[in-house]
């Protein structure tokens, strides 16, 4: 690492990036449910339909993640930091009290989310102190009456856009290229 280059404040640049916040999730092999806070989540492609999120190599359900075929992907909505906190802090216990259901494939998603994925885990890479999972959406959900929770310098909020909705580009509009 280049010595201009110190961890806090390359952290303190990453966290620039306004992200949403998710909590990734799957089973372990007794079938209890995982799930880690996780802002590293993106969406991939359209067609097929895939997303990725990036797993701390020395996160204790790295193993879980390894092993299992599906993962869910729950969007947090407004409201929800403390559900955020609490996946954000290892424990045996992050579950408890906490409302979920399962998709098809066992995949647990937070309820009360922005947004919901069920996906097939497709591949894993290499990416330095992390892995990259990919997965391809099988089944979703999406809430759009709920405000997002957003992620940014450390701190939670939500956005507010500058221009009305009916500013924003709609489907029928050409890409921006
Ligand atoms: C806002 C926020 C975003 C996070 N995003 C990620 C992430 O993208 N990948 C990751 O590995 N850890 C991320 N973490 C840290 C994990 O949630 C945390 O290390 C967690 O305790 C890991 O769980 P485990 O060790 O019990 O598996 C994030 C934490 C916070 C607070």
């Amino acid at each position: 690492m280049p010595a201009a280059l110190d961890i806090a404040a390359l952290k303190k640049a990453f966290g620039n990036f306004a992200t949403g916040i998710t909590v990734v999730s799957t089973r372990d092999g007794a079938g209890n449910p995982v799930g880690i806070t996780c802002n590293s989540f993106t969406s991939v492609s359209l067609k097929p339909p895939l997303v990725l999120f990036s797993l701390a190599k020395t996160a204790f359900s790295l193993s879980a993640f390894l092993r299992a075929d599906h993962f869910g992907v729950s969007v947090l909505a407004r409201g929800q930091e403390a559900i955020s906190t609490r996946f954000a802090t290892p424990s045996s216990d992050k579950w408890a009290g906490v409302s979920w259901h399962a998709w098809d494939r066992g995949s647990p998603v937070i309820g009360g989310a922005v947004a919901g994925f069920e996906c097939r885990k497709t591949a894993v890479h290499e990416g330095g102190d992390h892995l990259l999972f990919l997965g391809e959406i099988e089944r979703m959900e999406s809430r759009p009456d709920r405000t997002p929770l957003v992620y940014l310098r450390s701190r939670y909020g939500h956005f507010e856009a500058e221009a009305p909705e009916a500013d924003a580009p709609g489907e029928d509009d050409p890409p921006a290229c």
